[in-house]
């Protein structure tokens, strides 16, 4: 008897699968988009490659690493739809928005292009490679809660001008939670002469990424959030016409030998990461690949209006316009800055064993809950329980 395919296996996903981490089983996750989570299966893989490192150092950076890296990183290429070549590892996605940003040069008058949902760190780079060449920063202001796509591509392009010449956009927002429709927003900046940056930091793994569709000349995005890989595996994506000039914010051996050669070895670190990510791939894949998005989508969905019932509140994003990540506003939280946030989020974990992050935006604290396969709706029951208190 053939096994019946993933998404006709009703709850194989849950608490159930929680052993696979190593999740401190006391502690209700709600921040999968926060960091990821590594499953043991790909601790295990990375632990298999440190012994190997370290039995032979000189032997494995010499001879052994660069057709590991070379085949790790085209494993990921295939997944993410991109060749090969065009697709090297960095180790977080902040560190490919800056591998782009301090490889290009700006005049004074340039204008740099996202919107007011960025991510901070992200923000802070555009801050200084504008400054130093005169140029200025521009935040579209994104509606939130969003509920229209078309209106995220409408505000931001009507931001668009002749000066503007780098566009950053989010395919997943961080504050916010909002899945934008970065291909049409690519579009109109295209159009106006701009270049792409993508920031897809929470895609790989949450939605159906394909990195050339986007018609970009960079994405970048981790594997160490939604697809299951160790801490400090990333990718940057580069269109053929976009890599020339491009260089790691390490300059190392490869300086102008070609995109791989530069990236692939920016000075002695542990690989083992990198490496492990067909481990990960396999992981994802084990667990139903497609399935996993559907059903984090759909849990996500749940927890939103799950958690907006219970509060009597709104809801950051329609379902067009969310992931596996979803906001919900705070009532009574008018006003409230970060140090609030942080306060609720530290009182959630002590008094109620709960993960979960608690963000200030448009003048209020929203917590933004992450729905992956290890989380079950009463999770969110618990959560909208003792926030209600
Ligand atoms: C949109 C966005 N960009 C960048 C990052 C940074 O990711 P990392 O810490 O892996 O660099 C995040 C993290 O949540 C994010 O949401």
């Amino acid at each position: 008897m053939s096994r019946p395919a993933a998404a006709d296996r009703p709850n194989r996903y849950g608490h159930a699968l929680k052993p696979l981490w190593a999740l401190d089983p006391a502690i209700t996750y709600l921040n999968h988009g926060g960091y990821g989570a590594t499953p043991r299966s790909v601790l295990a893989a990375q632990d298999r490659w440190r012994a190997q490192l370290e039995a032979e150092p000189t032997r494995f950076m010499q001879r052994d690493y660069l057709p590991a890296v070379t085949s790790a990183s085209a494993a990921l290429a295939r997944f993410l739809g991109a060749d090969a070549e065009d697709l090297v590892f960095v180790e977080n996605a902040t560190g490919g928005v800056n591998a782009v940003l301090r490889s290009l040069d700006f005049a004074a008058g340039d204008e740099l292009l996202t919107t007011t949902h960025v991510y901070p760190a992200v923000r802070n780079a555009m801050r200084l490679v504008a400054a130093r060449a005169g140029a200025r920063i521009v935040e579209a202001p994104v509606p939130y809660p969003l509920t229209d796509p078309e209106a995220a591509t409408r505000v931001f392009a009507g931001h668009l001008t002749s000066r503007t010449r780098l566009v950053v956009i989010d395919l997943v927002t961080s504050p916010t939670a909002l899945l934008l429709p970065v291909a049409e927003m690519a579009k109109a900046a295209r159009a106006k002469g701009a270049k792409v940056l993508v920031d897809a930091a929470h895609a790989p793994g949450m939605v159906d990424l394909d990195v050339t569709a986007l018609e970009a000349d960079w994405v970048t995005g981790n594997a160490h959030k939604w697809l299951f890989a160790p801490k400090g595996t990333a990718f940057l994506w580069a269109a053929r016409g976009a890599q020339r000039g491009l260089h790691p914010t390490v300059v190392s051996h490869g300086f102008e030998q070609g995109f791989h050669a530069e990236f692939d070895w920016v000075g002695t670190r542990d690989p083992s990461g990198w490496l492990s990510i067909g481990a990960a791939l396999d992981f994802y894949r084990e667990q139903g690949d497609g399935a996993i998005r559907a059903h984090n989508r759909a849990l996500a969905n749940r927890a939103a209006d799950l958690l907006a019932d219970a509060l009597k509140s709104r809801q950051g994003q329609s379902p067009e316009c969310r992931g596996a990540l979803a906001t919900v506003r705070l009532p009574g939280t008018e006003g409230r800055d970060r140090a609030a946030g942080l306060a609720l989020n530290d009182r959630l974990w002590r008094e109620h064993g709960i993960e979960v992050p608690i963000i200030p935006f448009a003048n209020a604290l929203w917590v933004r809950v992450s729905a992956q396969i290890y989380n079950e709706l009463s999770d969110y029951e618990k959560l909208a329980a003792a926030l209600a208190r």
